[in-house]
């Protein structure tokens, strides 16, 4: 009886390898009930969220709401209290950030994080490497096989990356001279050498004129609209927002307050009484 008992337990732990197809129709991202406190902190209290295969969903919220934690907790920078994340339907949770980058997953930081001593091009090559066989170190040396991988990547940086991102003037000079402008297209353009399938892009035009917003809303849109990335959006500029994403979810205090269209969101009280108050709810009544 103990026996049996056990074989069952074995039988339903094992998990059957999910087929290509049952992959392509799982969500591309689930997150579900995530729980992460920083002592009293409850930065995310049972957030849950999906994000579209092809599309771009946008998570906004007031300053605090939450809204870097759950990419922290999503990319296994942070380890949540309790909750699950899945890529493909897989579950990812326990996997640590380099093996999550391997499977799919890049991002941009909120405050830019590049070497900032390297060149732009070497930079890139950085986010490439997460798929090689090789490591950094012996490609950089330019040893053995890893050269030609490293040649390879190399071609495949300039054709896919730097031409697609119009940074090729800039390709040969260290990241810290340049405008903090360019400076976020770079990590862009690293987190696309990761041939990424979820591209998680933390407040992408923060600190940006009218035509570098443009530029990078011209560049996330041809990001999906091109190779069918699917894009996680955080970000303040509700323009920019409003204009380009498919679905938006509405972060507050931890927890997710409003989600839907970008028109079906701009309506929702609670969303308008977060960014604006009360005050903003009677006034929109009006
Ligand atoms: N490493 C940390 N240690 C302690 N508290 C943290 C840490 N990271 C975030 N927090 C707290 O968690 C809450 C959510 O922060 P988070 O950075 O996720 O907000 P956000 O929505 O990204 O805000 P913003 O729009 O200002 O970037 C805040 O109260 C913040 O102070
Ligand atoms: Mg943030």
């Amino acid at each position: 009886m103990i026996f049996c008992d056990h074989l069952t337990k074995q039988l339903f732990a094992y998990q059957i390898p999910m087929t290509d197809v049952e992959k392509q129709r799982a969500p591309q991202l689930e997150v579900t009930d995530m729980h992460l406190s920083f002592g009293g902190i409850h930065a995310l209290a049972g957030v849950s969220l999906t994000a579209r295969r092809g599309g771009i969903t946008a998570v906004i919220g007031p300053n605090g709401a939450g809204k870097t934690s759950l990419f922290n907790t999503v990319s296994g920078f942070y380890k949540p209290q309790q909750g699950q994340v899945k890529l493909n339907g897989q579950d990812i949770t326990a996997q640590p950030p380099h093996r999550r980058a391997a499977m799919g997953l890049a991002r941009t930081f909120q405050n830019v994080a590049l070497f900032r001593g390297l060149t732009v091009l070497d930079n890139i090559k950085l986010g490439g490497h997460t798929r090689l066989s090789s490591n950094p170190f012996s490609a950089m040396c330019y040893l053995g096989a890893a050269k030609r991988e490293e040649m390879a990547l190399r071609r495949e940086i300039e054709r896919d990356v730097i031409d697609f991102l119009e940074i090729d003037h800039i390709r040969n000079l260290p990241v810290a001279g340049l405008a903090y402008g360019l400076q976020k297209r770079v990590e862009l353009a690293r987190a696309l050498a990761m041939q990424p399938e979820v591209l998680m892009l933390d407040e992408p035009v923060a600190g940006m004129n009218r035509e570098e917003t443009e530029d990078m809303a011209r560049f996330i849109l041809d990001i999906q609209e091109e190779r069918g990335i699917t894009v996680l959006l955080i970000e303040h500029d509700m323009g920019l927002v409003m204009d380009i994403s498919n679905h938006v979810v509405v972060l507050n205090f931890g927890q997710v307050i409003g989600e839907g269209r970008p028109s079906e969101v701009r309506a929702i009280p609670e969303v308008i009484r977060a960014y604006l108050g009360e005050a903003g709810l009677h006034k929109v009544a009006a």
